[in-house]
């Protein structure tokens, strides 16, 4: 048998458990901050604490004679626990505390493509209270600016032109206020174009891209409303998007090839886990908008059950070092993933009960932020339940993913434009614009 410890407790560590126990050989112990129904029933063991309890998480391991750790957020990683299960000799997909400042660090993955020569960074400089003074001068010399503070934020520290302010005085009156609380902060010139995400798995050495997906961030259709976790996704049979290329996608691979190579000379260290890159096709082609050191949710529900290869064995390849000796396939298939959100999210969530009824047998559902009571369901205030429909083309997994909806019964509310050739098409209308 296999022992494998999942942290991480949301529909995209349902999704990596789901992938894991593919393979029959597979015992699953989890270890997550509030129990996730479809984990736990996935898994031999389950264990409740937070994630910046190491020692809890290294003796479930221990005692349970864990092979290798998969971990799905970001938290875990920021608080060094690859480094804990390395001191008792267990391997992790993921990287240790340095190497996580690809995600945890803003100014780690910008300073890294400017000293090697990368391409795909903007106009961007990196403030610290010592050279604060040149804030005003930088911000005057372009166009619309992107703020962000450097360290992690769960999402609410970046603060665009146009969306969260309107003038340079406010991101100015914004740079200070993050410099009171964080010891560096971003400037960055706003991006104009179609975001995507490129997750990438390497053992360091070698980088093996997913398909492409793009997320749909705001709250709800046609992209109104505040800023959310990810709405939803989708994905093309092409494994391309109805925007992209084969060479954008070639050349976010590229930058992320670089980037892995780029750790190993600056920090001595080889990178393992998934580099997830969040890009932006713009009018002077392929950005970077930033790194993540896991998955997208929901974007890992678009690309892991589309997984041909036995993602154990890759697992055990990137522990091993040896990626590039694997032939890592996805099926030709479209994907679209719907978040199912209770009303009021993402400001004022309903913490109500929610049934699930008849889900079509051809969708999948992800358990999110839910908790079992009392033989009930109920939401926890994010992101609730993940439908996905997996299809020959847009418009049947669209269609399979849209039905399911159905079967979840409470004040619930979802997009129901994603993955619909409307909107599609409107995206792609604003990359033949630009
Ligand atoms: N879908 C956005 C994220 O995972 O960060």
């Amino acid at each position: 048998m296999i022992r494998v410890l999942l942290v991480g407790h949301g529909a995209r560590e349902h999704a990596i458990a789901e992938a894991l126990k593919k393979n029959t050989l597979v015992e699953l112990f989890s270890f997550m901050k509030s129990k996730n129904p479809g984990i736990a029933k996935l898994s031999e063991y389950t264990a409740i604490g937070n994630y910046n309890e190491l020692g809890k998480i290294t003796n479930f391991a221990e005692e349970n004679s864990i092979d290798f750790a998969f971990i799905g957020p970001e938290d875990p990683l920021n608080e060094g626990v690859v480094d804990e299960l390395k001191k008792i000799s267990i391997p992790s997909i993921g990287p240790n505390k340095t190497l996580a400042q690809l995600e945890t660090s803003k100014s780690f993955a910008r300073n890294l493509l400017e000293k090697y020569h990368i391409g795909g960074n903007p106009k961007f400089r990196v403030f610290t209270k010592e050279n604060s003074g040149e804030i005003k001068n930088f911000l005057n010399g372009i166009e619309a600016v992107v703020i962000k503070p450097d360290g992690l934020t769960a999402g609410k520290g970046v603060k665009v032109q146009g969306d969260h302010f309107q003038t340079k005085e406010e991101a100015l009156k914004y740079c200070s206020e993050v410099l009171k609380t964080h010891p560096a902060v971003i400037a960055e010139e706003k991006l104009d174009g179609e975001e995507f995400s490129l997750q990438c798995l390497t053992d360091g050495k070698t980088v093996i891209a997913t398909p492409p997906v793009q997320d749909h961030k705001r709250a709800f259709e046609d992209d109104k409303g505040s800023n959310t976790g990810g709405m939803g996704s989708y994905s093309c049979e092409s494994h391309l998007l109805p925007f992209l290329k084969k060479a954008h996608v070639d050349e976010a691979l590229k930058i992320t090839r670089q980037v892995a190579q780029s750790i190993y000379l600056e920090t001595g260290e080889y990178y393992n886990g998934i580099m997830y890159g969040g890009f932006i096709l713009t009018r002077d082609g392929v950005k970077l908008l930033e790194y993540n050191a896991r998955f997208g949710d929901p974007e890992a529900m678009n690309v892991l059950p589309l997984l041909k290869t036995d993602f154990v064995s890759v697992c055990q390849a990137m522990i091993t070092q040896e990626l590039s000796r694997f032939k890592v396939e996805f099926a030709k298939k479209a994907t679209v993933c719907k978040y199912i959100v209770p009303k009021g999210y993402p400001e004022k969530p309903v913490k109500e009960k929610i049934t699930i009824e008849n889900i079509p047998k051809e969708a999948r559902l992800y358990y999110a932020a839910v908790e079992e009571k009392d033989d009930a369901l109920y939401m926890t205030g994010s992101r609730a339940i993940a439908l996905l429909g997996i299809g020959n083309n847009l418009e049947e997994a669209e269609k399979i993913a849209e039905e399911a909806t159905k079967s979840i019964k409470g004040n619930v509310f979802h997009r129901k434009d994603i993955g619909t050739k409307e909107l599609i098409e409107k995206r792609v209308r604003h990359v033949r614009v630009l």
